[in-house]
């Protein structure tokens, strides 16, 4: 049990900054994702965090302890990561007691933790097998019953389910976020997809470029992004941003199409932010505004339809049996109460759903 802080951290090579001057606090038993695309800072954080890389400045606390002079081993967190890092020649059993072993646990107990750890992941049957002898998700559960097999201070989860084919990952993310609220562990998890960081966290941190962009609850970043590239990440399909400028109240199009009252001042270089799911698609002339379809995709849950909207292009939610081809016309309605603005240039929010 343990809140975990950074404070002004850097992490710098050469001239280049991979991670820039950021704090960030994480409560005691909180699951907090770091979310981010490639590149971005997130397992240089992590690393930072376990020890394995050092800060160029800044500090990390465990607790109430001021651990970066602290080896790895004395930090007392658990890791789990996207490669798994299981040793091949050792049974699963021997895989999952290798944290106790290291630590001298007694016989009798390390046995009992052992099968303890095995039955919350479901691994009870296959302790006798070598790695290789198993499937990518019961990798992915070995490497799991490791971390929990003590109880570590923090779990540092660095992509975990990255390796494994997209059904798998979904059902390991519902049994990840089943184990992490019965472990009820500080646990920092990162990844690069937005529906797990919004499916597991508590709170999620967007990062770009080094940069925490936002810190809030899932709620918070789908509903209240704080910028363009939150609003842009977070969300399947991504958000449509749409540039234009503010005239007499009405959103307008680059190409001078007016496209929804937004009731704001007037104001140039502005981005309207609306997603698929809050544009209405209905027969030509039953909406606000006519449009050709670019492409149409009809996905089983529902349906995809992006039009062409002057020089930028659109992407609207349909239901599950609408059916439409390339170049025909459709109308669409942008839901007004759901739509964002943000400033082109520094795509920052300055007004949006929840306040509009
Ligand atoms: N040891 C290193 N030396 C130089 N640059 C590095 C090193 N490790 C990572 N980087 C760079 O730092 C940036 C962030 O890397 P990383 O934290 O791994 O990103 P992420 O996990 O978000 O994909 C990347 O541009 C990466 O190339
Ligand atoms: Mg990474």
């Amino acid at each position: 049990m343990a809140e975990v802080r950074l404070k002004n951290i850097t992490k710098r090579w050469d001239d280049f900054v991979a991670v820039d001057n950021q704090s960030l606090d994480i409560r005691d038993r909180e699951f907090l994702v770091l979310l981010g695309p490639s590149g971005c800072g997130k397992t240089t954080t992590m690393r930072m965090i376990a020890g394995l890389e050092e800060p160029t400045d800044g500090e990390v606390w465990i607790g109430d302890q001021m651990v970066n002079e602290d080896l790895p081993k004395d930090r007392d967190v658990a890791m789990v990561f996207q490669n798994y890092g299981l040793y091949p020649h050792m049974s699963v059993f021997d895989n999952i007691a290798y944290p106790l072993k290291v630590r001298g646990t007694p016989k009798a107990e390390t046995d009992a933790r052992v099968k303890r750890a095995a039955e919350q992941v479901e691994l009870t049957a296959f302790l006798g097998r070598k790695p290789r002898a198993l499937s990518g998700g019961q990798r992915q559960r070995v490497a799991l019953a490791r971390a929990i097999v003590r109880t570590p201070k923090v779990f540092l989860m660095d992509e975990p389910l990255s390796n494994l084919d997209a059904k798998l990952r979904v059902s390991m993310r519902a049994e990840l976020k089943h184990l992490s609220r019965e472990l009820k562990i500080t646990t920092i998890y990162v990844t690069h997809d937005q529906i797990e960081a919004m499916s597991l966290a508590d709170r999620v941190a967007v990062m770009r470029d080094g940069v925490i962009q936002q810190l809030g609850t899932p709620d918070d970043i789908y509903n209240a992004p704080a910028n363009m590239f939150v609003a842009g990440f977070i969300g399947s399909p991504a958000m449509n941003l749409i540039e234009g400028s503010i005239k007499d109240g009405q959103f307008v199009t680059a190409d001078s199409t007016p496209l929804v009252a937004v009731g704001s001042r007037d104001r140039e270089n502005v981005v309207l932010g609306i997603r698929a799911d809050d544009i209405e698609i209905g027969d030509p002339g039953k909406g606000d505004l006519d449009v050709e379809i670019y492409s149409f995709e009809n996905i089983g849950e529902n349906t995809l339809l992006t039009a062409q909207l002057g020089q930028q292009r659109v992407i609207a939610r349909g239901e599950r049996h609408l059916r439409k081809e390339q170049g025909e016309v459709v109308s669409i309605r942008v839901n007004a109460a759901h739509t964002y603005l943000f400033d082109s240039e520094t795509g920052i929010r300055i007004r949006g759903d929840d306040d509009a």
